[in-house]
């Protein structure tokens, strides 16, 4: 406690902090220890005067933190205690990110399916998008865990039954596909935006930092990677062009 001790006529002073006496939490008091030098020199401890004095208490507010957590006593608490500051309205954007991206994954999942049959066989589409579905997946995942660490409550909503055939008559089916998942992922980025303006709106900088940190980069490199796959489709055109691309692609997938 004892800052410093300085000499008066007759007296040592020491100064010091000491914390209040209850019920005042967290409030701090100047203390003056008075101590007659002869009581000094035998080592006495002397009397202790409270002088008030203005302190910053940077943890002042905790009270009210703490009366609004121990609410409730004993009993299981029906709403988050971990909730703080997450507006509603992000709670809603983060459960439609969450069905976009399971909508994501059901129509990728579709596609493994189609080129996976024997009258279609092409088993490096099949891999690339049995991965990409599992990928979209973990996306729900990575938006669910967030909304359950922020206090929000996962809703999940129904999924759109999927496309299920895939061959167009003038450009087959890999380009098709390809281009279809062009424009899933580049709607998904345009959902991540959106998710993004929403907290921004709401000031809340904690789910900015998450969508930029875990999704915005990783979308975008997304689009560029597919986008390069589509023109690589058109260069290679149909038939003999699509099994040579498609083997490639299953050895990527494979090693990746
Ligand atoms: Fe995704
Ligand atoms: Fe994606």
């Amino acid at each position: 406690m004892m800052v410093s001790a300085l000499p008066t006529q007759g007296y040592s002073v020491a100064i010091g902090w000491r914390r209040a006496a209850a019920p005042t939490r967290g409030a701090y008091g100047l203390c003056r220890r008075v101590i007659p030098k002869a009581a000094a020199a035998a080592g006495g401890g002397g009397s202790i005067e409270m002088m008030a004095v203005d302190v910053p208490q940077p943890l002042g507010s905790v009270d009210s933190q703490l009366d609004i957590v121990s609410q409730g006593g004993l009993s299981l608490p029906a709403e988050s205690l971990a909730r703080q500051v997450f507006d509603t309205r992000c709670e809603q954007a983060v459960n439609e990110q969450i069905n976009v991206e399971y909508n994501v994954s059901y129509a990728y999942h579709a596609l493994y399916a189609y080129f996976s049959r024997d009258n279609v066989a092409l088993p490096g589409l099949a891999a690339y998008f049995k991965d990409a579905s599992v990928e979209e997946r973990e996306h729900a995942e990575k938006l669910m865990d967030y909304q359950a660490m922020r206090g929000g409550k996962v809703v999940l909503q129904s999924i759109m039954l999927p496309q299920l055939d895939f061959n167009h008559p003038e450009k087959g089916d890999a380009l098709y596909a390809m281009e279809l998942t062009l424009a899933l992922e580049k709607l998904t980025n345009e959902k991540l935006l959106q998710l993004h303006s929403v907290a921004d709106d709401c000031g809340d900088a904690s789910m900015c930092d998450f969508v930029e940190g875990e999704f915005l980069a990783e979308q975008v490199e997304a689009v560029n990677e597919v986008a390069r796959k589509v023109a690589q489709l058109r260069r290679v055109g149909l038939g003999h062009g699509v099994w040579a691309w498609d083997q490639e692609l299953l050895e990527a997938v494979t090693e990746a």
